[in-house]
């Protein structure tokens, strides 16, 4: 603490005296400039006044000792400017350099067309690269296509881990995953990542409006998709609060940098949008229907069903009423499988998950 203390004294000490000279140049060189032009005008007034000048003479010397004036104080400016660019290309070219991790293999496979979007974990270990502790061990399971899969577990359990291997955010350390049959690392990153529409836990917005942002995934989507994911998306309360007087599309409204301008749940529900929008044949929702009230969760996921047809989806949540009606739900504790099967099924055999379930219990009845 105190060092940190200490750092931003040094940085305000700093920072309070850069701003200081800057404060006092700005004047100095005012001063300077006008005086220069005075001390022109009073040698130049003489020697128009003697005859010895021509006015137009004095005007443009005037003229040029302000550009070369002018032409030093730029200088300097650049002289404090150009040990920052420095750094900051320096810190742009590091990330540029970086070599990515997660490579397309040499020889990629394709997916079979058309997909069949079965998801298979077989004997899948893993540790975060660097660390010593395995976050998930032994998991194997699968999903058949067009089924919806619940994924609960306390917080750390390793669920956020889990789903993020699937896009091939990392590499499994042990074992293996395949999608369609085909092992996801014989597959062309973009192959497989077009087939994925994913939405993580910490939702994320870039400036510019709903349309683009909804359009991430496919630039061409048609108005009317976009307003039909956020229909699913159960974001009525959006359209309506962005429709403008100006006849403006609710589309078309600004999106703020992260999305500030809107709240938790609204931008958790673009986001998804945002996945609905790309139609892919497997979704992965990490946690993003924790800021949704109870109601508003069951009516999404009511519309998503209808929405996604014949496409897999895994859900992942902290709530077991958002989970409760999948075909079956995966019970996650410290990286490990400790149940799977239906709610009824779980309820009756697996500890972990009835201690979840009566502990929220009391919540949902009180919603329903
Ligand atoms: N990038 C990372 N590097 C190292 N360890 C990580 C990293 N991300 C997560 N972990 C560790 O992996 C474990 C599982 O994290 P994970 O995010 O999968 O949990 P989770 O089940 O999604 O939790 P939550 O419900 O809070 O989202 C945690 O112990 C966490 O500390
Ligand atoms: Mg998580």
């Amino acid at each position: 603490k105190r060092r940190f203390d200490q750092a931003n004294r040094d940085l305000t000490g700093t920072f309070l005296f850069v701003n200081r000279v800057a404060v006092m140049m700005m004047p100095a060189t005012t001063l300077l400039m006008n005086g220069l032009t005075v001390l022109i005008l009073w040698v130049g007034a003489h020697q128009v006044a003697q005859a010895t000048m021509r006015i137009g003479d004095m005007m443009a010397f005037i003229q040029y000792a302000m550009q070369v004036f002018f032409s030093f104080t730029m200088l300097s400016v650049l002289f404090i400017l150009l040990p920052r660019v420095d750094i900051a290309a320096h810190r742009v070219a590091d990330v540029l350099e970086t070599e990515a991790s997660i490579r397309d293999p040499e020889e990629p496979v394709p997916l079979p067309e058309p997909l069949t979007p079965t998801i298979e974990f077989r004997d899948v270990s893993f540790r975060y690269p660097g660390a010593e502790e395995y976050v998930l061990r032994d998991i194997t399971f699968t999903v058949r296509a067009g089924e919806t899969v619940g994924i609960i577990g306390t917080t750390g359990s390793g669920k956020s881990t889990l789903i993020n291997l699937i896009p091939r955010f990392y590499d499994v350390t042990e074992g293996e995953i395949r999608i369609s049959g085909v092992d996801i690392r014989q597959v062309r990153l973009k192959d497989l990542r077009d087939c994925i529409g994913y939405v993580p836990q910490q939702s994320n917005l870039f400036s510019g409006t709903i349309a683009s942002n909804l359009r991430f995934a496919d630039e061409d989507a048609p108005e009317e998709r976009l307003m039909k994911a956020l229909e699913v998306a159960q974001g009525h309360d959006i359209i309506l609060s962005r429709a403008g007087d100006d006849g403006r599309s609710p589309l078309e409204a600004e999106v703020a940098q992260h999305g500030a301008n809107f709240s938790g749940g609204q931008k958790q529900r673009l986001t998804i949008a945002r996945a609905l929008v790309k139609q892919p044949s497997i979704y992965i929702f990490d946690d993003c229907f924790s800021s949704l009230d109870y109601r508003t969760d069951r009516q999404l996921r009511r519309a998503l069903r209808e929405y996604v047809g014949g496409s897999t989806v895994i859900i992942v949540s902290q709530r077991v009423a958002t989970i409760k009606d999948a075909d079956w739900i995966l019970v996650l504790d410290e990286g490990c499988i400790v149940g799977q099967g239906t709610h009824e099924e779980l309820m009756a055999t697996c500890d972990i998950y009835r201690e979840i379930a009566l502990s929220q219990l009391k919540v949902v009845v009180a919603q329903d």
